[in-house]
């Protein structure tokens, strides 16, 4: 057990941060209700594998040209690491099941569900933007960062992130290079066939919107506030448009009421239903979002993928998928080993694979590969109105 003088600087910051005193008010919007609660059986049988499954086997031809991503935590593979932030994963034991045990800075012990994709698309792993120069940049580059969100102020508690304004910058910045690269000429035909997988919105809630030190609460309901992220987020996805993506992937939020950080303080071991309301709203606008971008945006292709969906399929049936521990962290200190989240060389679980979580706020490996999965090759209730794979046919 490590001292406390040892784990200290962390031990306060994510006491610092921790921002639950006020839940329980009743203060937010009541949504429960406006998602059916019909179990939604899509987790068993397991669908017929693709022949691409994983980093063993062999490559098949690419599906498409490239994957270009944005986001946050959940698929950073390392733009966080020259950053003076507190979100970064670049230490053991993250990625401890990654090629090599290597800590990439991938908040996992091995594959992001963004991995996943690029391997069930026939692609390698797609560079992060630090380390994507001159020719590795031909099949994508990830701009996503920890703790960054929709809005520019959004995370500002872990001090270096890019938020997703900035990744957009980052990606304009990177068309000449890719021109170079591909060639001038081919270049808007080649990013129209391209992906654009975007997952924002999580951190505007947790490292926002929840957070004591930010006033939004107070500005705004939790139907105001989705209008706002939504209303940014529309205006952010149609600057990628106009900078020539196409093909979108849009990833909604989870149940963030149901990750082991907020599981840790609810006393019965429940998920917090005031957080799982509270973005509710969110989740329903992005489906709204996804229907009308593609409507107003000439000859765009959207996929959004329900991660609400996916999460409470997985819990109804974990086993099914073979998971036996769904409310515990792998890695992470105190109740639900969710208080305290993975601290450098703790040791993690040894049965990885049987876990949902990571740590207090991100999933397994083994979790990440399911949800691609089913992006890939799931029904309209996950992946909607199409999946990946069909996605990429058009
Ligand atoms: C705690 O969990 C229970 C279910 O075990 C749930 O009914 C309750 O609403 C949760 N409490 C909070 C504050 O979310
Ligand atoms: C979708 O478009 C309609 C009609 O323009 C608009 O009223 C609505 O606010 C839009 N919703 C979202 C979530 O973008
Ligand atoms: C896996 O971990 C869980 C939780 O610690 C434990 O209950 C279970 O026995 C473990 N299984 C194996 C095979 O080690």
């Amino acid at each position: 057990m490590a001292s406390k003088s040892r784990i200290s600087p962390l031990f306060i910051i994510f006491i610092a941060i921790s921002p639950f005193a006020f839940l329980g008010h009743g203060e937010f919007d009541d949504y429960s209700g406006v998602i059916p609660s019909e179990p939604v059986d899509i987790m068993s049988p397991a669908p017929t594998p693709e022949p691409v499954r994983s980093r063993d086997q062999r490559r098949i031809s690419p599906l498409v040209p490239a994957m270009f991503i944005f986001g946050d935590s959940l698929f950073d593979n390392g733009n966080n690491n020259k950053l003076h932030s507190l979100a970064r994963a670049d230490y053991y034991p993250y990625g401890i099941d990654f090629e090599g045990g290597k800590s990439t800075g991938r908040f996992s012990n091995g594959y992001t569900m963004v991995d996943e994709i690029a391997s069930q698309l026939g692609l390698p792993l797609v560079p992060a933007h630090t380390e994507a120069a001159g020719d590795k940049i031909r099949h994508g580059v990830n701009f996503a960062s920890a703790a960054a969100g929709i809005l520019d102020n959004t995370g500002r508690n872990f001090l270096g992130r890019i938020p997703f304004n900035q990744q957009l910058n980052h990606f304009e910045g990177s068309l000449r290079q890719f021109a170079q690269i591909l060639g001038e000429d081919d270049t808007p035909q080649i990013l129209s066939k391209s992906i654009f997988f975007v997952g924002m919105g999580s951190n505007d809630y947790l490292n926002n919107y929840l957070m004591p030190n930010y006033n939004t609460r107070h500005l705004y309901n939790a139907k105001q506030f989705a209008d706002l992220l939504i209303k940014q987020y529309t205006q952010q996805l149609t600057r990628l448009y106009n900078l020539g993506a196409r093909k979108f992937i849009v990833v909604g939020l989870g149940e963030l009421g149901c990750i082991p950080t907020m599981l840790a303080r609810n006393e019965t071991g429940g998920c917090l239903t005031d957080v799982n309301n509270l973005v509710l709203p969110f989740s329903m606008k992005s489906r709204k979002m996804i229907f009308n971008l593609s409507a107003s945006l000439p000859n765009s292709k959207f996929t959004y993928i329900d991660t609400l969906a996916l999460n409470k399929a997985l819990n109804q049936n974990p086993q099914a998928s073979g998971f036996t521990v769904t409310k515990e962290a792998c890695c992470g200190i105190g109740r639900n080993k969710g208080q305290i989240t993975c601290l450098p060389f703790q040791t993690p679980c040894s049965n990885r694979s049987q876990y949902v979580f990571w740590d207090a706020f991100h999933p397994t490996e083994a979790a990440n590969k399911l949800f691609a999965g089913r992006a890939f090759n799931g029904d309209k209730d996950v992946a909607y109105p199409l999946n990946i794979k069909q996605l990429v046919k058009l």
